[in-house]
């Protein structure tokens, strides 16, 4: 398959718009991560994108939309709680889980009887649903596992020859995925979180919302990770070398990092640093192209340093844990 490049002109857009109504599969840029778009209702389509990008069948899709007069075919209800956040923080990385409707198919919603909708803040992104006519699934445009693509760049070395266009547009300004909030419970529950945190949610519904607790697992009562956090199966975000995570006071930590360094250089093993100090913003924003960055130095093991302890810092914090495969070492005071 011919992957097109299309710089997003007009004419383009309305080019990619039809494509996306004909089945096809384009990856476009967002504020958040580009995404792997296909027209939502159309299950081939849909499908497409799951074998584009070795994605397992039974993890649903976000359904982006470009007016939020769309959100009512997708869901069965709209909850008061969505409405305040949709009026706070749409069009933005939100996305909302709601109880869905019949015109939804099970492949999108991976079989739940659930449905994650967003409005992307990104005019590109907008325009293009609004080309489409539809609603658009798109998870990140990357490999299953491999970081998720910030650059058009990124999306061609995951992506080319597997999808039909990429639409060329600018860098993403988060870096990392929407913050999903499930709105369905009486309590709204985080079950990602992102660059809208659970704060800015508690400011604007007024009432405490919670954290899905798998987010807080390896996590103590002191903001801390601890290196005995459960292993996971198998990591998310993962570039070919090795992640190893080290927080703590700055000047003990990045001595720790030089150690370690020094020992690999001797055995011969290729090894990076990313220091992102407490800047949580530089460090949503470089992480993953900061790893596929390491991977086309052909870097073996990269040592991350991260101490922001603001909520930002717990969303990118989640993204680092799963690509180090939770390796991380909390130096103490
Ligand atoms: O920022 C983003 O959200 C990007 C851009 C492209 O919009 N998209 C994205 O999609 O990150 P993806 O597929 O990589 O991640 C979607 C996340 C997954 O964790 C998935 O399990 C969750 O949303 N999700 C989707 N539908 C859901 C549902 N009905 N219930 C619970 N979680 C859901
Ligand atoms: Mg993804």
């Amino acid at each position: 398959m011919k992957t097109e490049r299309l710089i997003p002109t007009k004419e383009n857009i309305k080019t990619a718009g039809e494509m996306l109504r004909n089945g096809k599969i384009v990856a476009f840029p967002t504020e958040t991560v580009y995404g792997l778009g296909a027209n939502a209702l159309d299950e081939k389509a849909v499908h497409a994108v799951y074998d584009a990008k070795g994605r397992p069948g039974d993890n649903p899709m976000i359904v982006h939309i470009s007016d939020t007069s769309q959100i009512r075919h997708l869901v069965s209800d709209t909850p008061q709680n969505a409405l305040i956040l949709i009026a706070a923080f749409w069009p933005g990385p939100l996305t909302l889980v709601f109880n869905r409707s019949e015109i939804v198919p099970d492949v999108t919603t991976g079989g739940l009887d659930t449905v994650a909708v967003r409005m992307p803040s990104n005019e590109t992104a907008r325009a293009l649903i609004k080309a489409a006519g539809r609603p658009i699934a798109a998870p990140s445009a990357n490999i299953s596992g491999r970081p998720s693509p910030t650059t058009a760049e990124d999306v061609l070395e995951d992506m080319d020859g597997r999808i039909d266009a990429v639409i060329m547009g600018e860098a993403c300004t988060h870096g990392i995925e929407s913050t999903v909030v499930d709105v369905t419970g009486k309590v709204p529950m985080i079950l990602r979180p992102g660059a809208i945190t659970k704060s800015m949610i508690e400011n604007v519904l007024n009432s405490v919302i919670s954290y899905d607790p798998t987010l807080l697992r390896g996590k103590d009562g002191d903001g801390n990770f601890r290196p005995k956090s459960p292993g996971m199966k198998y990591r998310h975000y993962a570039p070919k070398a090795k992640v190893r995570i080290i927080s703590g006071p700055e000047a003990k930590s990045l001595s720790m990092i030089n150690e370690l360094r020094r020992e690999a250089k001797q055995r011969g093993v290729k090894t990076a640093i990313l220091n992102y100090g407490d800047d949580s913003r530089r460090a949503a924003k470089d992480f993953f192209s900061d790893l596929r960055a390491c991977d086309r130095d052909d870097i073996e093991i990269i040592y991350v340093y991260a101490n922001a302890a603001d909520d930002l810092g717990f969303s990118v914090m989640n993204r680092m844990l799963k690509s180090a495969g939770y390796d991380i070492t909390v130096v103490e005071q």
